[in-house]
């Protein structure tokens, strides 16, 4: 006879506890022990608590495997969902080993977890871990399944609009997140109702009147947007560092189809320079929306809205400010499609440029925010990272008519790449290594280091060759199915489509967690200081682009979305920039999945690296008039969240 000494940790969430009866069983090598209850007092299972408690085995058991627990009704009483952190065990000779549940237990019935020492499947695995992690696999493929969302398209999870509800616990939004989520939901949403903006269906007759729905919430950097929206300094920073960082490429040489000559931007550049000598200078950029060509648009209030694909050429001046200098409306060149300069009447200039920024929305929302970072976090976990796409808000995106999304969709897929995922291959590709005052690019580059260092020091403690990642079955099976459902083996991505050294591995998991934190960040959590003053970011144009000059206040006026739709675009952007209540920052894992030493110091130095980064940060944030908060660690989320 044995005696084990137990530790059976709940989860400190509010609804974590349960009234169950709960059983054990621990699995050794030589067998199992009996079928032990734990037992009942008042006190155990309280959210928070750790029971402790000694069970007899009669025979030896050898090395511990595994944990088993299963959970029966008690009395009448119904069977409640259980939060349980962690089992940890000491067997006779006082060996501690641990088994990090971290997970709800919800339905009659047994849940195993191995040891939670991080262990590579090869030929020496017992028999027991072999088929332990079968099992778990098979169950996960059972309950997860993929589905096409829209031919072409990243698939997603296959589960209806309701259906979060029907996943298991551990996958649902965490209760916290939908109190907030309402709550916020609630708040903005009751406020602009009380005022009646959200059933006004007019015009704005005068972008003043815009300010009192725009300053019914203001974050500290909204106001002062509402203030320069109009200057080209702030629409040109915009490109670097707003909420779509990642457009802008430099420009060698001017597009066929843009129909800017040198003395379109001569007033521009001044005397002292020329359109080709900026060019080769490197000083020219060009933002390019052709994705945009002909997406069909819908009609709204009974109005119909249009899209325009436009281009729009920005010169870095010698103040080092990135400025535009000329626009085109339309990728079709010719005599209806004037190309819009600063020397322009101010209004020609503001609605070519307010085009422009309903482009920006367009993209950046579809593209860049929604593929890129919720799709692909979908697709990279979709057991552990959720958020559904087909609930998000994003889905209801206003200006798009039937099967716009699939297509916009479908046209962003063909142009993601791995390069364009992997933040230092991106920088190059665009030639935005060396223009001045990008922080998203100086801020997401020090973030990318030090996910790398981390991701370094996990990858090579536990492979210790190149030859142990060729061979790792689970980790080759989870790339290729990532290639084949998230990027439809489109090799052209160049994805990979399995991982062949340590190298590759580290690369490939710091784009994971990069793409599903940082870049999630930065391309999320500035909607709102950018988009709640509207004609900074219109979500939809009621009239065509224009085709000659001789624009009017009125004319922008009449293109600018409706009171009730401008309502929505500001709940909507309220909503996606503020924190669930349970948020976690980056580097923060509260699930001690890793028990041995070396790993947990990695995160420890992980999380002071992420430190110091806030720090410089925040302190060179302190001597900005525009600041950029929006990748400083101590704001960034651990996974896509909303
Ligand atoms: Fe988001």
């Amino acid at each position: 006879m044995a005696v084990y000494k137990i530790n059976v940790a709940t989860g400190s969430d509010m609804a974590a506890g349960t009234l169950n009866n709960i059983f054990i069983i621990l699995v050794g090598e030589h067998g199992e022990s009996e079928k032990h209850q734990i037992s009942r007092h008042w006190s155990h299972f309280l959210p928070g608590s750790v029971t402790e408690f000694d069970i007899n085995v009669e025979k030896d058991i050898g090395e511990l495997l595994l944990v088993r627990l299963t959970m029966e009704r008690y009395l009448n009483f119904l069977l409640d969902d259980w939060f349980c952190q962690y089992v940890n065990v000491t067997n006779p000779s006082g060996q501690l080993y641990q088994f990090p549940f971290y997970q709800w237990i919800s339905k009659p019935g047994s849940v195993e977890v191995p040891e939670g020492k991080g262990v590579i499947i090869t030929g020496s695995t017992h028999p027991i871990l072999l088929r332990q992690r079968k099992a778990e696999l098979e169950m996960n493929r059972e309950t997860y399944k993929w589905k096409v969302y829209a031919e072409g398209v990243a698939r997603c999870i296959d589960i209806e609009d309701d259906g979060v509800f029907k996943l298991p616990p551990n996958d649902q939004y965490s209760l916290l997140k939908e109190i907030s989520f309402g709550y916020n939901l609630l708040s903005m949403g009751f406020g602009t109702m009380l005022k009646g903006f959200l059933f006004n269906k007019d015009l704005w007759h005068n972008l003043e009147d815009i300010k009192l729905l725009s300053t019914l919430r203001q974050s500290q950097k909204s106001g002062l947007v509402s203030e320069i929206w109009k200057e080209d300094y702030f629409f040109g920073s915009q490109y670097l560092n707003g909420v779509n960082p990642s457009l802008i490429k430099k420009c060698f040489k001017i597009p066929e189809n843009f129909s800017v000559v040198d003395e379109m931007v001569a007033s521009s550049l001044g005397p002292s320079t020329n359109l080709e000598t900026e060019l080769q200078n490197g000083h020219i950029f060009l933002a390019d929306y052709k994705i945009l060509e002909n997406i069909p648009t819908n009609t709204i209030n009974g109005k119909q809205q249009y899209i325009a694909a436009p281009m729009c050429l920005l010169w870095k001046n010698p103040q080092d400010q990135l400025v535009p200098i000329a626009i085109q409306l339309s990728q079709t060149p010719g005599k209806h499609t004037p190309v819009f300069l600063p020397s322009d009447s101010e209004f020609d200039w503001l609605l070519a440029k307010t085009w422009v920024r309903n482009s920006e929305f367009q993209v950046h929302q579809i593209d860049i925010h929604l593929l890129r970072t919720h799709f692909l976090a979908e697709v990279f976990s979709i057991a552990t990272t959720r958020q559904l796409p087909m609930g998000h808000p994003l889905y209801k995106a206003w200006v798009f008519g039937d099967g716009g999304i699939p297509l916009l969709l479908k046209r962003a897929m063909e142009g993601m790449t791995y390069h364009n995922l992997c933040l230092p291959d991106n920088i190059v590709s665009r030639g935005m290594e060396s223009i001045p005052n990008y922080l998203y690019r100086d801020d997401g580059m020090k973030i990318w280091l030090a996910v790398e260092s981390f991701v370094s020091n996990i990858v090579n403690y536990y492979y210790t060759s190149d030859v142990m990642v060729k061979e790792d079955p689970e980790l080759q099976a989870w790339v290729a199915e990532i290639f084949k459902e998230g990027f439809l083996q489109n090799t052209s991505s160049e994805v990979p489509s399995s991982l062949k050294s340590i190298a590759s591995l580290i690369k490939y998991l710091t784009m994971v967690i990069f793409t599903c934190s940082a870049q999630h960040a930065a391309v999320n959590s500035g909607q709102f200081d950018t988009y709640s003053w509207m004609p900074n970011g219109p979500t939809t144009m009621k009239s065509p682009p224009p085709t000659a000059k001789g624009a009017t206040m009125e004319d922008i006026l009449k293109t600018l979305p409706d009171v009730n739709t401008t309502a929505l675009g500001l709940i909507f952007v309220w909503i996606v920039s503020n924190d669930p209540l349970d948020t976690r920052r980056l580097g923060n894992y509260p699930n001690k999945y890793f028990t041995e030493k070396t790993p947990q110091q990695s995160i420890k130095e992980f999380q002071d690296k992420l430190t110091e980064i806030s720090k410089h940060i925040k302190e060179r944030n302190k001597t900005m008039d525009l600041p950029y908060a929006y990748l400083d660690p101590s704001v960034i989320e651990n996974s896509v969240s909303i």
